[in-house]
């Protein structure tokens, strides 16, 4: 991935990870914040807005990762910010809304552990709480923004994305990584794609991608031709 956008991720980005069901986009961000707390010591936050924490939990150990021990030490957060858990703390008496019990809740665990990764699984779940597609586009941008002023942060919204039009949460994010999964003649092929990276060179091929039992492996010395 480092070789693709030419040294890593920038810091203060947000970089959306694009992709239709079973492209890679959760197994991509658990491995980012994985990496970054085993090697580099920096806390990370996962909000999950889909599965549960403990299928999290299920997902890394089906690749031999313990993400236990990771939370345990403070490395790594994995906070369940289900419309369903939402809904019990609402019938409790709350009155915030769902954007803004999700961002409060990140918000407050990224400050307590300085963290340098967020991961938010998915920005779809956000955005079915908006009928009106400029509110939701302004709620976006301001979330960027707030993403923006944590120190050094790398931010991940997961966007789910099946078409291969083009998006308006894509003008909006420094980055858009696109994971394509898509039928060939014989079966399935997974590519990896920079479709853009503010403030950096990247590759403009699509690289093929593996699910492999250690996780996403990517070759940036090969290519493939996906159209
Ligand atoms: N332990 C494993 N070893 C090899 N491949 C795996 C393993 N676990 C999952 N996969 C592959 O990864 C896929 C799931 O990836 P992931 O959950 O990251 O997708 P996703 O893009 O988040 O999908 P969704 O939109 O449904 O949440 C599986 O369908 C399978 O192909
Ligand atoms: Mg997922």
């Amino acid at each position: 991935m480092d070789e693709l956008i030419r040294g890593g991720f920038p810091k203060r980005s947000v970089t959306l990870i694009s992709g239709g069901p079973g492209s890679g986009k959760t197994i991509f961000a658990l491995q980012m914040l994985i990496s970054g707390a085993e090697k580099f010591d920096e806390a990370g936050v996962y909000a999950t807005l889909t599965e549960t924490p403990e299928e999290l939990r299920l997902d890394a150990s089906s690749f031999g990762w313990n993400i236990e021990s990771l939370e345990k030490t403070g490395r790594l957060a994995i906070l369940d910010l289900r419309p369903s858990r939402f809904l019990e703390l609402k019938s409790e008496g709350r009155t915030d809304s769902f954007f803004s019990w999700v961002w409060k809740n990140i918000r407050l665990k990224a400050e307590e552990t300085e963290a340098k990764r967020i991961a938010i699984d998915s920005l779809n779940v956000l955005s079915a709480y908006f009928s009106d597609e400029h509110q939701f586009r302004q709620k976006i941008m301001s979330l960027i923004e707030a993403l923006h002023k944590f120190p050094e942060c790398i931010s991940l919204l997961l966007f789910e994305q099946i078409t291969l039009e083009r998006t308006i949460e894509e003008f909006l994010t420094d980055g858009v990584i696109i994971l394509h999964y898509i039928p060939v003649k014989n079966g399935m092929l997974r590519a990896i794609q920079i479709l853009k990276m503010r403030r950096t060179e990247h590759s403009e091929y699509f690289h093929p991608l593996n699910i492999t039992r250690e996780g996403i492996r990517i070759d940036p010395e090969e290519t493939v031709a996906l159209f």
